[in-house]
C-alpha cells in the first residue's frame, strides 16, 4: 500500500502532539530540509555516510542470514528524511517505502529518487497492517527522542508492522565524546546534557519493544570514540 506524495495528509497525526519531540520538529522547516544533505557533502561527511551505509548493509545481511528461507523484499525506511538511504536496499532487490512526518523532507527525497515511493507517516502510528512490511529501518532518529518511554513506543509500532525485523540506529552514552560533553555540561561549558542511554539501557528498550538484537554493529572502527550503533533486530517472540 503506497500513498503518492500528492495524496499526503499533513494532519495525519493531529492529536498526537505528545509524540513530537522538539528536536524532531525542526525538519518541517523548508530551509532545514533543503540544507540537510550538506552535512554529508564534505570529505569527512562522505566518509561518515559510507560508514553508516556499510553498517546498515551489514545489519540487513544479518537479517537475511537469520532467515535463509525467507526473501526479504520490502523495507520501510522511517524516518527517511531526504532519502539518504533510500536506494541502499535496491541492491537487495527490495521495494523500499520511505516515510517521514515532514513534507519538506519528503519533497527533497522524492526529487532525488523519483522512482521510489514516499509517504507521510508518523512512526508512532503507522498506516500499515500488522506484518505488512518485511523489514523496517529506523536511522538517525532515536537519539533525538529523549524519553525512553517514547523511544519504546516508536519501536513497538515498528515491530508491529514488520514481519521479519528491523535495523535500528541508536546512540549510546559510553564514549569519550559523550563523557567529555557531560563533564563540560556540568561545568557550564556545554549547552545541554547529552541524554543518551547506556548500552545496557538500549538492550532493555529493545527488549521492551519486543525486539531481540542479532548483533551490535559499531558504525565507527574505534568504538570508544563513537556513540553510533546499528542493531539488526528480530521479534523476541520468534
Ligand atoms: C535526523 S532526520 C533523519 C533522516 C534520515 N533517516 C537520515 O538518516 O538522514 C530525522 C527525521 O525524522 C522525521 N520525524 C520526526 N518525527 C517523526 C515521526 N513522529 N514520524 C516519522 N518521522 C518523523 C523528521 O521529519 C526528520 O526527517
Amino acid at each position: 500500500m503506497v500513498h503518492a506524495l500528492s495524496q499526503l495528509n499533513p494532519c495525519y497525526s493531529l492529536g498526537m502532539d505528545d509524540l513530537r519531540p522538539p528536536k524532531l520538529e525542526v525538519y518541517r522547516d523548508e530551509s532545514v530540509a533543503r540544507d540537510y544533505d550538506q552535512r554529508w557533502s564534505g570529505a569527512l561527511g562522505k566518509k561518515r555516510d559510507v560508514r553508516k551505509a556499510k553498517a546498515i548493509c551489514q545489519a540487513f545481511d544479518a537479517l537475511q542470514t537469520h532467515y535463509p528461507e525467507a526473501s526479504l523484499r520490502s523495507v520501510l525506511d522511517i524516518p527517511c528524511g531526504t532519502g539518504r538511504f533510500s536506494d541502499l536496499f535496491d541492491a537487495y532487490k527490495c521495494h523500499t517505502i520511505g516515510a517521514d512526518l515532514s513534507i519538506e523532507m519528503l519533497q527533497q527525497a522524492q526529487a532525488k529518487h523519483p522512482q521510489h515511493d514516499f509517504i507521510c507517516a508518523d512512526i508512532g502510528r503507522l498506516p500499515f497492517a500488522d506484518d505488512a512490511i518485511d523489514v523496517g529501518a529506523c536511522i538517525r532518529m532515536l537519539h533525538l527522542v529523549h524519553s525512553a518511554e517514547l523511544r519504546i513506543r516508536f519501536l513497538k509500532e515498528l515491530n508491529r508492522v514488520c514481519k521479519y525485523g528491523a535495523i535500528i540506529d541508536y546512540r549510546h552514552s559510553h564514549t569519550v565524546r559523550i563523557f567529555s560533553r557531560r563533564m563540560r555540561f556540568r561545568l557550564g561549558m556545554y549547552k545541554e546534557d547529552p541524554q543518551l542511554p547506556s548500552p545496557r539501557q538500549i538492550q532493555c528498550e529493545l527488549q521492551q519493544a519486543g525486539f531481540k538484537p542479532l548483533a551490535k554493529i559499531n558504525v565507527h572502527f574505534a568504538p570508544l570514540l563513537s556513540d553510533k550503533l546499528i542493531f539488526p533486530v528480530i521479534s523476541n517472540e520468534t
